[in-house]
């Protein structure tokens, strides 16, 4: 899989981004969802790539705007019920080609998944509404549920905040190193 990514990456190099339309980019950030009271630490973090190979990140999250990620909407031809599309959640990181925001799918028997932001522009399945980002993992079935449960940001293998996407259908409480978070874009 990795060296799958590693192809693609190159195979991108000639997508100029100059051609796309950045037009409306923003930063995403951690709202702490409610009853969290003693988890306050997770809540305005900024969304930052956090490098683990060639065209491979994991999705951290920081206090500090420094690194914060430049995010933008690049619409799929697959339409939620509402009639808008679903679009691909990609970053601008200054590079030559877009990077894609990823939830890896590591285990279907896990409640959370990492989220990665890897060199791609073809994820889809995000939408935006009044609660920030949104991801539906199916989006092609209109009849399914939509299994996804929310981001959860934990103190985790990076020494830094990470974001994860949980699973509608486990209820377990969060590690106490864990919170549930909307992720709220910020526009630039
Ligand atoms: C670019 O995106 C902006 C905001 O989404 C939109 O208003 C504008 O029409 C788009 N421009 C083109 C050329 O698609
Ligand atoms: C921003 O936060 C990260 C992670 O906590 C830290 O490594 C970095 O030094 C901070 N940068 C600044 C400019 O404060
Ligand atoms: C929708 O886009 C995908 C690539 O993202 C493409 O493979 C597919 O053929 C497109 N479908 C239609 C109906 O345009
Ligand atoms: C955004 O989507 C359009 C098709 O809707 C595609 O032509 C374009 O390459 C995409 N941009 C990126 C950066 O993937
Ligand atoms: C936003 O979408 C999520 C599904 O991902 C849904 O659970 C939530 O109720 C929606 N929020 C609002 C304010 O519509």
């Amino acid at each position: 899989m990795h060296l799958n990514i590693i192809i693609s990456a190159f195979a991108l190099a000639g997508t100029a981004l100059a051609s796309i339309n950045t037009t409306r980019e923003y930063h995403l950030r951690t709202q702490l969802r409610p009853g969290q009271g003693n988890k306050k630490q997770f809540d305005g973090l900024w969304l930052v790539a956090s490098h683990t190979g060639a065209g491979l990140n994991d999705a951290v999250l920081y206090a500090n705007k420094t690194y914060a990620i430049k995010g933008f909407e690049n619409a799929t031809n697959i339409t939620q019920p509402n009639g808008q599309p679903y679009f691909n959640q990609l970053f601008d990181l200054g590079g030559d080609f877009p990077w894609d925001l990823y939830v890896a799918d590591v285990n279907f028997y896990s409640a959370w998944e990492p989220v990665r932001i890897n060199a791609g522009s073809g994820a889809g399945g995000f939408f935006m509404n009044s609660s920030g980002l949104q991801f539906n993992e199916n989006p092609t079935n209109a009849a399914e549920t939509n299994a996804f449960g929310g981001w959860l940001v934990c103190d985790w293998w990076h020494g830094v905040p990470q974001l994860f996407m949980k699973w509608s259908y486990y209820h377990y409480d969060n590690p106490s190193s864990c919170a549930d978070i909307n992720l709220l874009p910020v526009y630039i």
